[in-house]
């Protein structure tokens, strides 16, 4: 049902309008103009359309059209008037100043009554396309908001996860913890170069869980003993077989979890860096003795880090080397202990990794 505002002071019209549309419709009748304004300004909910006649005698129904399409509330209040002035000027300036359409008199109650009954249908019509629109956008605002949210939920975990594993690493041995976090930096150098040269394909947001991951890499040595962790000094085959072991430990663990995240990139890539960092380009690695380019590309890359940082750092049975001596070796491992691509990588940034060391 609409709420028809019927503006005349013709009694004869009102009431045949009145009476075809009263059963359908509420009906609100004024026959003066500035009482049609006072009800328009006083009333919460504008009626649906509004029948003016523009030949009142209290108030010149024209100025009454532009009052109503001037002020704010009623600037979308669909207006049709009605006038015995059948003048194409007229007619034309009712409908500049908005009117939505113009019925000459004298007039056929029933077509005047068929031309309200269409305006109505195009305001139904055009109510549920905003309606729709606003919950369109509503929605898509909401959903925008839940991925970004969810988004940085993941991206909090991730860092959370890595924040307490590598502060467990730091605990259990502060060299590892902390060449944990230089070889998450050393990765970002030789990661970022390999994107330039297009060695390397990665979305950013994978650069970004890579980086991160990479700082797990030696999280295995939490299951290995102390007194061979810290021991100074040559270990026994027994001892280097249980050091060994930090890299399926760690992806034991790993793997152990992996049903909560199936084809997680982030569940991925740390395995390969935790499993598959001590491989060697030439197959005399472990723990699987993978050769060439059957080991994963980022374990090879966060292995050339590892020996990088461990070489210039200092521990309690070595001095550190400097960096230069340090890229002798990782040259002169060029083919046999690393991929020689990402050697040749590694001399295009090698001072960068001596500033991010130093820093
Ligand atoms: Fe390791």
């Amino acid at each position: 049902m609409h709420t028809i505002l019927i503006v005349s002071d013709k009694a004869d019209e009102v009431e045949a309008l009145k009476s075809e549309l009263v059963n359908k419709h509420s009906i609100v009748v004024k026959d003066r103009g500035q009482t049609a304004l006072d009800y328009l300004k006083r009333v919460e909910k504008l009626p649906s359309i509004m029948i003016l006649d523009l030949d009142l005698t209290s108030m010149k129904g024209i100025e009454l059209l532009g009052w109503i399409k001037d002020f704010g509330k009623t600037k979308e209040l669909p207006v049709m008037v009605i006038s015995e002035k059948n003048n194409p000027s007229f007619e034309l300036q009712a409908y500049v100043l908005g009117a939505v359409d113009f019925q000459t008199r004298p007039f056929v109650t029933a077509t005047l009554i068929r031309k309200i009954e269409i305006h109505l249908k195009m305001i139904e019509k055009n109510d549920s396309l905003i309606q729709a629109n606003t919950m369109l956008a509503g929605n898509s605002s909401y959903l925008q908001n839940a991925v970004t949210m969810s988004m940085q939920n993941v991206m909090n975990m991730q860092q959370f996860i890595v924040g307490i594993m590598t502060s467990l690493i730091t605990r259990k041995d502060g060299f590892t913890g902390i060449h944990s976090m230089k070889v998450g930096r050393l990765m970002q150098i030789l990661m970022q170069e390999m994107l330039n040269q297009k060695i390397l394909y990665l979305e950013p947001e994978d650069q970004n869980i890579i980086i991160l991951g990479s700082q797990l890499f030696d999280m295995g040595k939490i299951g290995v003993p102390d007194e061979v962790l810290s021991k100074v000094g040559k270990y026994s085959n027994e001892e280097f077989t249980i050091m060994k072991n930090h890299t399926l430990y760690a992806a034991e663990a790993i793997q152990n979890f992996s049903y909560l995240l199936p084809n997680n990139n982030f569940v991925m890539y740390t395995y390969h860096m935790c499993r598959s960092h001590h491989e060697r380009w030439d197959g005399k690695g472990y723990p699987d003795q993978l050769s060439g380019e059957n080991i994963p590309i980022l374990a090879r890359m966060v292995g050339l880090c590892d020996v990088y940082d461990a070489l210039v750092s200092e521990r309690p049975y070595k001095k550190p080397l400097s960096h230069g001596h340090a890229c002798d070796i990782i040259q002169e491992g060029r083919g046999t202990q690393f991929d020689p691509t990402l050697v040749d990588v590694f001399m295009r940034v090698h001072t960068s990794f001596q500033s991010a060391f130093s820093n």
